[in-house]
């Protein structure tokens, strides 16, 4: 068996940041994160095409960001590779890597965390044998974290293959893997 943005907690690094987080103020990030997202901010001019946007419909299309999409996304943003893959790794947002046949998203929003997701997430990581960001080495599932889904009142919440499960257990955790493992993939 088997996304956010990757937090702190993946092999990622606490760098990474969520389409959720985009607009949050740099105030209370450490210095480099700081210039990074300044390093970001100019990727974007109004002479050059936004490769965000770009990689977004690449990730919408695929599934994740195949290298050489990356590349021609680059390329038409007068961006070096290496810059490309820089804007791809800073938002947990973009996978790098296909995506699992089963894709779980635990939320690591405030009501969550109050309703304890962090234990939750440690215990799906745990059964699953991966850490957020990562997909099981079947291609079974992927396992991310992700933001305030909108819906606290039912928290913790869980989203597999886009649908939302409320007021989770490790137990119903584990019925809903293994409802997913003898099930096909939903979009
Ligand atoms: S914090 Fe999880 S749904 Fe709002």
């Amino acid at each position: 068996m088997a996304v956010q943005p990757r937090d702190a907690r993946s092999s990622s690094g606490p760098s990474r940041r969520s389409a959720t987080e985009h607009g949050r103020s740099t105030a209370s990030r450490g210095p480099a994160t700081t210039r990074r997202a300044r390093w970001l901010a100019s990727a974007s001019t109004p002479t050059r095409p936004n490769i965000i946007p770009m990689l977004q419909s690449i990730q919408e299309q695929y599934g994740y960001l195949p290298r050489q999409e990356i590349a021609k996304a680059a390329e038409q943003c007068e961006m070096s590779l290496a810059q490309a893959y820089g804007v791809a790794t800073f938002y947990n947002f973009f996978r790098l890597q296909p995506p699992g046949r089963h894709t779980l998203r635990v939320c690591r929003g405030t009501a969550c965390h109050v309703r304890g997701s962090a234990g939750l997430l440690d215990y799906v990581e745990q059964t699953l044998g991966i850490r957020a960001g990562e997909t099981t080495p079947d291609g079974e599932f992927s396992l991310e974290t992700v933001a305030c889904l909108g819906c606290c009142s039912r928290a913790p919440v869980v989203v597999a293959d886009g649908e939302i499960h409320g007021r989770m257990s490790r137990q119903e955790v584990v019925r809903l893997l293994r409802r997913l493992e003898r099930s096909e993939k939903r979009d």
